[in-house]
């Protein structure tokens, strides 16, 4: 299951990445928005994050204008590691590395083309573990005031 989120300046990519995994048949839950319209991202990006967060899906993907937002809002709910890519090597390496658990992308920065690229990079990707999983916890710690 995977969660998604954009506001009206992530919608195209949204809808992109939507079709992508229709595709696929890859089952996800799609918190908006729908329309044009403009919105405000946090609400979106909150419920995304925290349907991920609570273990409802495995991964999430946020789109607004940049990304930025999205990832900011995103990463204030504890147990998430929400990453803003704009290139499909941060894509990959964020899931080996930091297993990172939300993608955020920005509509306004890439391309519907290459949102799907990266959405299956990260998608496809498996965490590293080793020596990246010292750091991923001390990311937990900070989360838990003990760093
Ligand atoms: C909305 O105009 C824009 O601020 C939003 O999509 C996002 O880029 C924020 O980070």
């Amino acid at each position: 299951m995977i969660a998604l989120g954009a506001d009206h300046g992530g919608l195209a990519l949204k809808e992109a990445i939507r079709h992508y995994l229709d595709s696929e048949r890859i089952e996800y839950k799609d918190f908006g928005t729908f329309d044009e319209t403009s919105v405000d991202y946090p609400p979106i990006a909150a419920q995304t994050a925290h349907f991920v967060a609570d273990g409802n899906a495995e991964f999430g993907i946020l789109c607004c204008g940049t990304g930025i937002g999205m990832s900011i809002a995103a990463n204030k709910v504890k147990g998430i590691r929400a990453s803003v890519c704009t290139n499909a090597y941060c894509a990959e390496i964020t899931r080996h590395h930091n297993n990172a658990n939300i993608l955020c992308l920005g509509g306004r920065v890439i391309n519907e083309e290459q949102a799907v690229e990266f959405a299956k990079l990260f998608l496809n990707t498996p965490f590293d573990g080793g020596r990246h999983q010292r750091r991923v916890d001390g990311i937990t710690k900070i989360e838990q005031g003990e760093l």
